[in-house]
C-alpha cells in the first residue's frame, strides 16, 4: 500500500493506493476520522462486482451503511439524477457529517461528488476510483460536475474529497476498452511533465496491458503523484493546471462531433496527436518524439488514426466550444517528451490544416 498526501492546506486529504482495499475500508476510514454512518453511491455493474466485499468489511466493523444505486453509462452524469439523489438522501434523513462513498468510474465520481458538494452545502466525501481512468485522474483534484442536456462539463464545483482510496484489484474486471480509455491520461501525464515516465511506459506497455501487478502500481502512483503536484500548485485550474488539458482541446470536439460514441481517452489519443502535429507545423516539436507518441498510443490500443469523421465536424464542434480571439485558439502543446507549455499562437487555420490532412 502506497499513500500520498494531496496538499491544500486544511483541505489536504490521503490518497491510498493498494491491493484489495475494499476489504481494509473501514480502516481508512477511521484514520480519516470519518463517521460510521455512510452512504454509499453506485451502479449496479459494480454492486454486483464488488457490493459484498464492501458490505462484509464495513459491517463487520460496525459500520452502517445505506447504499444508492444509479443506473450505468455517461448519461446519468445529470441534473435529473442529482435531484433523484439529494430526495434519496432526504428520506434517509442523512446528516452533515454522513460521508459519501463514490464506488465507480468517473460517471460515479463526478455525480456522487457534485452532489456530495451540495447537499446540505457539503457531506464529506471519498472518491473510491474503479476504473484505469478514474484512478489516475478524476478522483484527485477535486473537480466534480453534472451534464445538463445541452451544457457539458460547465455545471460543477472544486469540491476536495477526504480520502481516496484506490483499490487496484478492482481493474481485474475492468474491460479491455475501459482499460485503454485510461492509458491515454497515463500518456498525457508522461508527456506534459515526465520524460522518464514515458520512456519507462514504451519499455512496459505490454505487461501493462496484461495488467502486471507491480507495473500497475508503479503506474497509477506516478500518474497520481504527478497529478496532485499539479493540483497542489493551482487547486482551482487558473494557470498550470491547464496543462493537464492537453489532448482535450481537440479531443473533447472529436467527443462532441461523434455524439460521444468516441470515448474520452480515444478521443484525447487523437486530441495528443493533433496537438503534436500543431506543434511540429510551428517549429516547436520535433518528428521524431511525434513519431514516439504515435507508437505508444497504438500500443496502448488507442486509435491514431481519425475515425469516420468530416474535419468539418470535428472543426465545427471545437469553434463551438472554444472562445476564438483573432482567429486563434489556445492550445497546450508538446515542446518536448516530458515539456507541455500553452500557445495562443495556433490559428484557425493550422488547426484546419492537420485536421484535413489526418490520414494522410
Ligand atoms: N473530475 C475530473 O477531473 C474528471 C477527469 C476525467 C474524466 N472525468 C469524467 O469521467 C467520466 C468517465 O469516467 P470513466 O471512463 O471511468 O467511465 P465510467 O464511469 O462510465 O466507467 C466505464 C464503465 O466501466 C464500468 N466499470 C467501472 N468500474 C469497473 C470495474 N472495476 N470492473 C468492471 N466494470 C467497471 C462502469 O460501470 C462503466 O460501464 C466522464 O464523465 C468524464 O467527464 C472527470
Ligand atoms: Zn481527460
Amino acid at each position: 500500500m502506497r499513500k500520498l498526501k494531496l496538499k491544500l492546506g486544511i483541505h489536504s486529504y490521503e490518497i491510498v493506493v493498494g491491493w484489495n482495499l475494499l476489504q481494509q475500508l473501514a480502516r481508512l476510514l477511521d484514520e480519516a476520522g470519518l463517521r460510521h454512518e455512510i452512504v454509499i453511491i453506485t451502479n449496479p455493474v459494480i454492486e454486483r462486482l464488488y457490493g459484498d466485499a464492501l458490505n462484509q468489511n464495513l459491517i463487520h466493523e460496525g459500520f452502517k451503511l445505506s447504499t444508492l444505486l444509479v443506473p450505468d453509462g455517461e448519461a446519468q452524469k445529470t441534473l435529473a439524477a442529482a435531484e433523484q439523489l439529494y430526495q434519496k438522501l432526504a428520506d434517509l434523513r442523512v446528516e452533515r457529517s454522513t460521508p459519501i462513498l463514490a464506488v465507480g468510474g468517473g460517471v460515479i465520481g463526478d455525480l456522487a461528488g457534485f452532489v456530495a458538494a451540495t447537499y446540505m452545502r457539503g457531506l464529506p466525501l471519498v472518491q473510491i476510483p474503479t476504473t484505469l481512468l478514474a484512478q489516475v485522474d478524476s478522483s484527485v483534484g477535486g473537480k466534480v460536475a453534472v451534464d445538463s442536456a445541452t451544457i457539458k462539463n460547465k455545471i460543477g464545483a472544486f469540491y476536495q474529497p477526504k480520502l481516496v482510496a484506490t483499490d487496484i484489484a478492482t481493474l481485474q474486471t475492468l474491460p479491455a476498452v475501459e482499460f485503454s480509455n485510461g492509458l491515454a491520461e497515463v500518456i498525457k501525464y508522461a508527456v506534459i511533465i515526465d520524460k522518464f515516465f514515458f520512456t519507462y511506459l514504451e519499455e512496459n506497455m505490454e505487461k501493462l496491458r496484461a495488467r502486471d501487478e507491480s507495473c500497475l502500481e508503479e503506474v497509477i502512483f506516478r500518474s497520481v503523484k504527478i497529478k496532485a503536484g499539479i493540483v497542489e500548485k493551482d487547486e482551482k485550474d487558473t494557470g498550470l493546471r491547464n496543462i493537464l488539458n492537453f489532448g482535450h482541446t481537440i479531443g473533447h470536439a472529436v467527443e462532441s462531433a461523434s455524439d460521444f460514441k468516441i470515448r474520452h481517452g480515444e478521443a484525447v489519443a487523437l486530441g495528443m496527436l493533433a496537438a503534436g502535429k500543431m506543434s511540429l507545423k510551428l517549429g516547436l516539436f520535433n518528428e521524431e518524439e511525434l513519431n514516439r507518441m504515435k507508437v505508444l498510443i497504438q500500443m496502448a490500443e488507442l486509435p491514431a488514426r481519425m475515425p469516420d469523421l468530416s474535419f468539418a465536424q470535428v472543426l465545427q464542434a471545437l469553434t463551438h466550444d472554444k472562445k476564438i480571439h483573432n482567429g486563434r485558439i489556445r492550445f497546450v502543446l508538446p515542446k518536448s517528451i516530458g515539456e507541455a507549455f500553452i500557445s495562443d499562437e495556433v490559428s484557425l487555420s493550422l488547426v484546419e490544416e492537420v485536421l484535413s490532412n489526418w490520414n494522410e
